[in-house]
């Protein structure tokens, strides 16, 4: 459920007109709905309750925003973090360090040294190179690092193939078959605690079965370690539960994930971790949009020419994606269309041949389910600028990120004198 409601005959975003947004700050605009966040938080922390004390950390990679962290790390999430870019956002936010987990496959000696000096909660080992590397960081520093290792469960995670993680020939974690070697090695080296697993197979999953899948044989992993003598005191279960992109569309809840969950670690005695992302973030934002012109060239349905382009959602662009679109103030007109914005190649495309509200010159409309990986994932290609984003709480609303224009990313650019 999200906070983005008809009243009057107008969208809403809780008690703002989404037409007042567009006048007094412009458009495109990202536009993030607090109350959403946090009841998306909320229920999914309430998914769990049959977990005991769960770690939340969200995927700061879905939604980096300032504002949209503090919400979260006011409601007692921590962060995981993927760069030296994010961790300093989440410490901004708030987050405390020992909630602060460190993912990724590229974490440069640099990323490693300033999580240790942040003191974080734990790193996310990707390969036996990085432990090696981390631990000779620590050691010299004289730190511990908290640290669990990533598997790669070789389960096929039935989502898109450029966001599923945990197949053998995906680049994240260890081979799960050499895992107990792996850990052994590296939890025999000074500077590093090695505590326990984690696993993350992937994003967008609209099924529970590869994630117990891959969660079964993170348990039998966990006992065979035990068995070997290793310690394991955490499990890390990643993030990856799907929402639905398309009104109608039925995903599993995140009720259904915690009871699975819940029923599959119930023997393995540790502390389980969380990394969601687009299930807190994914439907608490709309990409606002206007119309530029329609464009009628043939008997073949027309193009609506919107403001917002590939460059500020990239989802259509780059996976195909659907994102539901719908007019600010629908006339209860329905026609087909091709949703296209202004950048220079076919791939600029929102939506091809799309049945849904017309849309005329000016009108205003939304992209909806854009605050996962939305905004995050701009570009200034075509030298358009980065938009706006605008959260909104009740019957208030805040600028939390400018617009930042064309002629200020140039500004970054320098000719040297001898050209
Ligand atoms: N943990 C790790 C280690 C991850 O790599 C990811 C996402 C998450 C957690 C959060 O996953 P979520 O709960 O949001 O599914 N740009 C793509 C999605 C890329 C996901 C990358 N990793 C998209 O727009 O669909």
């Amino acid at each position: 459920m999200d906070h983005f409601q008809l009243r009057d005959g107008v969208l809403h975003a809780e008690d703002i007109p989404l037409t007042r947004i567009a006048e007094e700050v412009g458009t495109p605009v990202y536009v993030y709905s607090r109350a959403t966040l946090v009841r998306h938080a909320r229920v999914f922390r309430e998914a769990l309750s049959g977990v005991k004390d769960p770690h939340i950390a969200f995927a700061v990679k879905s939604n980096p925003n300032l504002a949209v962290l503090k919400v979260l790390s006011r409601e007692g999430y921590g962060a995981d973090v993927v760069s030296g870019g994010e961790l300093v956002r989440a410490l901004e936010a708030d987050m405390a360090p020992k909630n602060i987990v460190f993912s990724g496959v590229g974490k440069t000696d640099a990323e490693l040294l300033q999580g240790l000096e942040a003191d974080i909660g734990q790193f996310n080992i990707e390969s036996q190179e990085e432990g090696r590397e981390l631990a000779a960081i620590a050691a010299a520093h004289g730190k511990i690092a908290r640290c669990a290792l990533r598997v790669n469960p070789d389960v096929d995670a039935r989502t898109h193939e450029k966001i599923s993680t945990g197949k053998a020939e995906n680049k994240f974690g260890v081979p799960i078959h050499r895992a107990v070697e792996i850990y052994a090695t590296l939890a025999a080296l000074p500077g590093l605690d090695m505590r326990g697993i984690a696993v993350h197979i992937g994003s967008q999953l609209s099924t529970l079965e590869p994630l117990e899948t891959a969660f079964g044989k993170v348990g039998e992993l966990i006992a065979e370690l035990r068995a070997q003598g290793e310690t394991v005191t955490h499990a890390d279960l990643g993030g990856g539960l799907g929402v639905p992109y398309k009104a109608g569309e039925v995903l599993p809840s995140p009720a259904e994930y915690g009871a699975m969950v819940a029923r599959v670690t119930k023997d393995w005695d540790v502390a389980l971790s969380f990394e969601p992302g687009r299930v807190i973030a994914g439907n608490a934002g709309i990409l606002l949009t206007r119309v530029i012109r329609v464009k009628r060239s043939s008997n073949a349905s027309p193009f609506v020419v919107v403001d917002a382009a590939m460059n500020d959602l990239a989802r259509p662009a780059m996976y195909g994606a659907w994102h539901d679109i719908e007019a600010v103030k629908p006339s209860g007109a329905k026609s087909v269309s091709h949703i296209v914005g202004p950048i220079c190649e076919t791939g600029d495309t929102f939506a091809m041949n799309r049945e849904m509200d017309t849309l005329e010159s000016g009108d205003l409309a939304v992209f909806r389910t854009a605050g996962a990986y939305g905004a995050t994932m701009a570009s200034s290609y075509n030298s358009r600028g980065f938009v706006a984003e605008v959260l909104v709480d009740g019957d208030k609303y805040a600028v939390v990120a400018d617009r930042l224009a064309a002629a200020a990313i140039m500004d970054a650019e320098r000719v040297p004198d001898w050209l």
